[in-house]
């Protein structure tokens, strides 16, 4: 029996399908529309691994998915599949509704009529990994506690809100059906393989570049960081041992405003980039119009997963951030290889309308 992870050519995907088949955890079949953020290349090295199957296909049709889980006899569902940048989801929201909520329903009902198939282990044993984020919770107050499992839903972009419903949905169908689904809300990724219309990618291509590193707003947004092989991690626990119909909050407990990620990133960048000077990439920085509905603050109570399945990251913000710093320096190629008509189009369209405050 193989698993099916659906985006496994994004970022967090790429990072997932790939440290699955280093740890020879069985076959996996990767399906992924190949959107501006699906890039195969990430995956080159695993192209011959005969525990490997791609499939060119959209998680909003039912009829290939279902296909696919008889073909494969797939034992579990890890959706990774979404549109995940909240400044694209402001500017055109409608492919947020229907690959995050509409794809979500597809991928549900096609494993709720595989599911009502299966009898004995394999029914037992089936699993769906729905992969959300803690952006559904909302902002937080500067002082307020952490989101756990049990805070409410107060979503505030598009992006969040698709997801939001994407939960929801996940939710009914544990609850009507029996689906055995588990949702993880996840805070802020950084690492290998992030497309470069998030913050930390971004910086660096910019920074490397002598390009201007746009802070919106003030700048004192706080996120959660978490390195995403620890998000990985997180995902194969909850798959192995988590409790049918749960939910998982997943976070790095290292909180910072945008303004001290940014900073830290300067810092790294002037030791590591051959010829800069002390404090050159901070003067780069420049700060730009704020996100409409831009969450303040973000932080996760990451003791549930912690207690229940003995998960913890392996990497602080610190060694995480050098690493990650270090990869997108030393493939450089990497980035040039997706900086395409279509990037060129997208920094364009969010950066050339806010206006340059500093
Ligand atoms: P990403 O944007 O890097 O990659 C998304 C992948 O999904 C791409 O390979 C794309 O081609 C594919 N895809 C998009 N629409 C599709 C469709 N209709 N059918 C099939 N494939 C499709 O995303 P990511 O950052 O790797 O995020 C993966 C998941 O994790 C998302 O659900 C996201 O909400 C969640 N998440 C991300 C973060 C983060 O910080 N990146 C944090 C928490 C949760
Ligand atoms: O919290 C989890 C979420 O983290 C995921 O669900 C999303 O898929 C992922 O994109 C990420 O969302 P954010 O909006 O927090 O990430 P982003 O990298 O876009 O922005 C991080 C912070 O930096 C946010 O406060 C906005 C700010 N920012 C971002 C960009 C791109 C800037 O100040 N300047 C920028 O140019």
């Amino acid at each position: 029996m193989a698993i099916l992870v659906t985006g496994g050519a994004g970022f967090i995907g790429s990072n997932f399908v790939l440290e699955w088949l280093r740890l020879g955890l069985g076959p996996l079949v990767n399906l992924d529309k190949l959107t501006y953020a699906g890039n195969l290349r990430n995956l080159s090295s695993i192209d011959d691994d005969a525990d490997y199957t791609f499939v060119h296909a959209d998680i909003c049709d039912r009829d290939t998915v279902l296909q696919l889980l008889n073909e494969h006899r797939i034992s579990a569902i890890v959706n990774l599949a979404a549109e995940t940048h909240v400044d694209r989801s402001i500017h055109d929201p409608g492919e947020f509704l229907r690959t995050n909520v509409q794809g979500t329903f597809a991928l549900l009902e096609a494993a709720r009529a595989y599911y009502d198939s299966l009898v004995d282990e394999a029914r037992t044993n089936f699993r769906f990994i729905n992969v959300s984020t803690d952006e559904v919770y909302g902002s937080l107050d500067a002082d307020a506690p952490a989101f756990t499992e049990d805070s409410s839903y107060r979503p505030n972009s598009p992006y969040s809100a698709s997801k939001a419903a994407a939960d929801h949905l996940c939710r009914a169908y544990f609850s009507t059906y029996g689906l055995p689904v588990l949702t993880t809300n996840c805070s802020n990724n950084y690492g290998p393989f992030q497309f470069p219309e998030k913050l930390i990618p971004l910086v660096i291509r910019n920074g490397v570049r002598g390009e201007s590193l746009p802070i919106y707003g003030d700048g004192c947004n706080v996120r959660d960081w978490l390195y995403v092989g620890d998000h990985c991690d997180a995902i194969r626990r909850v798959l192995e041992s988590g409790q049918v119909g749960g939910t998982y909050n997943v976070g790095g407990d290292a909180e910072r405003t945008n303004i001290e990620v940014v900073e830290a990133m300067c810092d790294i960048l002037d030791e590591s980039v051959a010829g800069a000077t002390p404090g050159q990439h901070r003067g780069l920085i420049s700060f730009v119009a704020d996100r409409p509905g831009h969450d303040r603050r973000y932080a996760i109570d990451a003791s549930k997963i912690r207690d229940e399945l003995g998960w913890q990251p392996t990497e602080s913000f610190e060694t995480g951030l050098q690493k990650t710093v270090q990869w997108y320096l030393d493939n450089e190629e990497w980035t040039q290889s997706i900086e395409t008509g279509e990037y060129r189009d997208w920094l364009e369209a969010n950066y050339e309308l806010r206006a340059c405050r500093s």
